[in-house]
């Protein structure tokens, strides 16, 4: 993890290829992890992770799956063939989902990262009420979290809010992946909270998922370069 763009992870939300191409064109040698979730890989297919890896890039497929064990096991099965390097799956699909998608990997690519979505950051304590998920945010995450670890996972996707406790909690040797990071200095926008890198990586994440304020940037290699001095000023 010397290395601070081994901890970056650019998300390419983007409607089509040519524009991720252009992207990852401009960021140059300022990132070499992108992130392909629901939108470009529905737009665009499995073609777009395969040109990535070609290329030398490391991709997090970020489909989130959530479904029979079995039919989640042979998704996995098919990223990991595909060469990605981190997928993720819905920690409440349950143990039994887990365990299946982290064999799956194992079988396939051993170094592929099965990492667990706890509760989206989009998620509020009333929100989970509703679902019939009493009590706080945070609790839910640390449940789910043990869930994840207990079952092979090799890390999870949470807020950096929740990254203190999830290291409080439990062992080191897993990954936290964090979303909703804002560059220090950057445009909040409406925003209520925002995280920086340094405090994500402070926090306890090894790796922060940064999208529009690299992609929309005037100049996504600055603004990316930019990001990684701020994690290495941390994680020195
Ligand atoms: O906001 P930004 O463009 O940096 O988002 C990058 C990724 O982080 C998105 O793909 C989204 O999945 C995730 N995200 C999140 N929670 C937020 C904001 C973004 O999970 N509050």
């Amino acid at each position: 993890m010397n290395d601070p763009r081994q901890r970056l992870i650019v998300a390419l939300d983007l409607p089509s290829a040519v524009a991720a191409q252009k992207i990852v064109a401009a960021v140059g040698d300022s990132a070499f992890c992108y992130k392909v979730g629901m939108q470009l890989y529905t737009a665009e297919g499995p073609r777009v992770v395969r040109d990535l890896i070609a290329s030398g890039r490391r991709v997090f497929l970020d489909l989130k799956y959530h479904d029979i064990p079995n039919t989640v096991a042979s998704a996995v099965c098919e990223a990991a063939r595909l060469g990605v390097s981190m997928v993720t799956v819905h920690a409440s699909g349950g143990g039994k989902m887990l365990r299946a998608a982290t064999e799956a990997a194992a079988s396939v690519n051993p170094s592929l990262m099965v990492l667990a979505v706890t509760v989206l950051t989009s998620l509020t304590d009333n929100d989970l009420d509703k679902l019939g998920v009493h009590g706080r945010v945070q609790d839910q995450v640390l449940r789910l979290g043990a869930l994840a670890l207990a079952n092979g996972c090799h890390g999870v996707v949470a807020s950096a809010r929740e990254a203190s406790a999830l290291r409080n909690e439990f062992e080191d040797n897993f990954a936290i992946v964090t979303p909703g990071v804002r560059p220090a200095g950057a445009a909040h926008g409406d925003q209520m909270r925002v995280v920086t890198p340094a405090e994500a990586i402070a926090a306890g994440a090894t790796h922060i998922v940064v999208g529009r304020p690299i992609t929309e940037a005037p100049d996504p290699a600055a603004e990316a370069r930019a990001i990684l001095a701020e994690i290495s000023a941390v994680a020195a």
